[in-house]
């Protein structure tokens, strides 16, 4: 925080609480869902959780927020709102493992408070959606077929919400998100600034992280030799191997791509050649099922390659996952060498330093939410069992007949008319959306009159502004980041999948400086 706002904090201190509550009720009673403490857990900020039904759709289709008031009144003219992926993971996720109030403690359902909660830099919304989603509940037969479905549900339930919360309705509007929110966010953000919606939001940006928002076949398929390399080292990855993705890569024409997204400033868009696995949008009409394991029982695919071989045959002549397969050869690979103890040892994709001692927070949420006093006190009472994330929509939203329109081309409309300021952000140990196919989709994206970065992202960022206090010029950079004509792009090193749960110090400068204080 800096000096201004801790003036401006204590001197507004005793006054927020009744501005606050009688802007908020005006016209709506929201104390039904105020949360007044929670179960094991140290004083919360204000917060109010509930469901609300989905305007539009049948009786049973609700969708749960728990909608945190800013810790810090410098910050009370934004809003961010957070967007776990899956599709079907639960927003709770992002606000107990790093970006909200709460954190488990250990291997334990104990609640500590999380120093970096970006609740001290706006107004923080967690929405579980689409229906069914965490506390989110659905009708039968499940009403979200397709991702047209799910943007729209969740339009016309902020609508709902905003009628409950009408002071949010003028505030800074940033929406955040990771993994597959890389897809529901574009799409949100489309409909609510594209149709003629009723609410006029005041949307500043859009935030995504390590998020499926490029070409499938370009971000899997791509550029996974490439960051296989990258990390061989703590991959244990040989030679022999490497060397089997490169072969791969050129009989694939990968090679041609990566070296065109190599330029600053890229001279023409990449093409990506083939149909690697079957997952190129604009050729996957037939949608041929991706993981068909089906025949890897009779022997004729191999699951388990160990040996250049074994690679090679998977990734050029596989039965089980279609053409040029280095997606799913390596991860593979690495499941087998690691079961093998010759690979990283308990080997996750979602950050390659996970280990074996590596905490999943996952079931401490379904342990600690499914709580009957934790439901009751977030208004959610007699819910049931909560999981985190739901596979059955996975599933659904996955394998819909329709395949979705890669997210990036609604992009440069966003930034380029709207001015909405577009942040795309990675952690560096990611393999499952990693840098690589981030960084190539970027610069395949045309915005502002340009086509990608004229530079490669080279200057350092640090987890805060202040410059060290011996006045050395050694501090350890964050990663590496770059802004050009509104979007900005941040690599953090030392993070996986979730940038925030390894590096919530450094992501909480990220949304204090980047994303609220508009900085690129
Ligand atoms: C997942 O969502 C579906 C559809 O709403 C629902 O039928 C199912 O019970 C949910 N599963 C879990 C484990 O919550
Ligand atoms: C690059 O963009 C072009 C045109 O939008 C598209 O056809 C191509 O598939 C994209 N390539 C990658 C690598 O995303
Ligand atoms: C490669 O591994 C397969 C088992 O997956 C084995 O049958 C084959 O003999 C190995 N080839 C070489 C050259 O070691
Ligand atoms: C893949 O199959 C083709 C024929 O379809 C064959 O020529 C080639 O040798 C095979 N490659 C490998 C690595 O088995
Ligand atoms: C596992 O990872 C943690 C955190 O990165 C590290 O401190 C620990 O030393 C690692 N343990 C092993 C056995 O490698
Ligand atoms: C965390 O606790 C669960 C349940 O007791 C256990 O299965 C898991 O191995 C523990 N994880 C670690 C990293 O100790
Ligand atoms: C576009 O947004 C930037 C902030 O990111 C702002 O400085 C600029 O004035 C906006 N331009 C228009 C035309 O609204």
């Amino acid at each position: 925080m800096n000096l201004l706002g801790m003036v401006y904090f204590f001197h507004f201190l005793w006054a927020v609480p009744v501005l606050f509550f009688s802007k908020a009720t005006r016209g709506s009673d929201i104390s039904r869902f105020e949360v007044n403490s929670l179960p094991g857990s140290p004083s919360l900020p204000t917060s109010w959780a509930g469901r609300l039904p989905v305007p539009g759709t049948q009786k049973g289709n609700n969708l749960f927020f728990w909608l945190f008031k800013t810790e810090d009144v410098a910050y009370d003219d934004d809003l961010i709102i957070w967007f776990n992926g899956g599709p079907g993971c639960s927003s709770l996720i992002g606000m107990t493992t790093g970006n909200g109030p709460l954190s488990f403690v250990g291997n334990s359902t104990d609640l500590a408070l999380n120093p970096y909660s970006w609740t001290k830099l706006g107004h923080v919304l967690y929405v579980d959606q689409p229906v069914g989603t965490g506390f989110s509940t659905a009708s039968t037969p499940y009403p979200a077929e397709n991702n047209a479905d799910v943007t729209t549900h969740f339009t016309q339930w902020l609508q709902s919400f905003l009628d409950l919360f009408p002071y949010l309705k003028s505030k800074n509007i940033h929406l955040m998100g990771e993994s597959y929110a890389g897809i529901y966010i574009p799409y949100i953000a489309s409909a609510l600034l594209e149709n003629t919606n009723p609410l006029s939001l005041n949307i500043k940006s859009i935030s995504l992280g390590d998020g499926s928002w490029g070409n499938a076949a370009a971000m899997a398929d791509v550029a996974m030799g490439t960051y296989l390399h990258i990390q061989a080292h703590h991959l244990r990855i040989p030679k022999s191997i490497l060397s089997a993705f490169i072969t791969a890569d050129n009989f694939c024409g990968f090679t041609e791509t990566l070296k065109k997204a190599q330029e600053y400033p890229p001279g023409s868009k990449f093409r990506i050649p083939g149909n690697p696995e079957n997952m190129n949008y604009r050729r996957d009409l037939r949608r041929h099922p991706r993981r068909d394991l089906t025949t890897a029982g009779d022997g004729s695919c191999n699951i388990n390659p160990i040996n250049a071989s074994g690679i090679l045959d998977s990734v050029l002549n596989s039965t089980c996952y279609g053409p040029c397969a280095t997606f799913s050869t390596a991860m593979d690979y690495l499941t087998t060498t690691s079961a093998l103890g010759t690979g990283p040892p308990c080997y996750d994709v979602y950050d390659i330093f996970h280990n074996c001692s590596t905490i999943d927070s996952l079931p401490l949420l379904g342990e600690y939410f499914s709580q009957k006093d934790v439901q009751k006190a977030l208004h959610v009472e007699e819910s049931g069992p909560y999981s985190a994330c739901n596979s059955t929509i996975l599933g659904t939203l996955l394998g819909a007949t329709s395949p979705v329109p890669p997210a990036y081309n609604l992009l440069p409309t966003l930034v380029t008319k709207h001015n909405l300021s577009l942040h795309i952000y990675n952690g560096k140990w990611d393999m499952l959306l990693n840098h690589i196919g981030t960084e190539l989709s970027i610069q395949n994206m045309t915005w502002r009159g340009g086509q990608g970065f004229t530079e490669r992202p080279h200057r350092l960022f640090f987890a805060d502004n202040a410059a060290p206090a011996d006045g050395s010029s050694c501090r350890a950079g964050a990663g590496v980041w770059a802004a050009e004509r509104g979007v900005s792009y941040h690599l953090f090193d030392g993070a996986g999948h979730s940038v925030f749960a390894s590096k919530p110090r450094e992501m909480f400068s990220f949304v204090r400086d980047v994303v609220v204080g508009r900085r690129a």
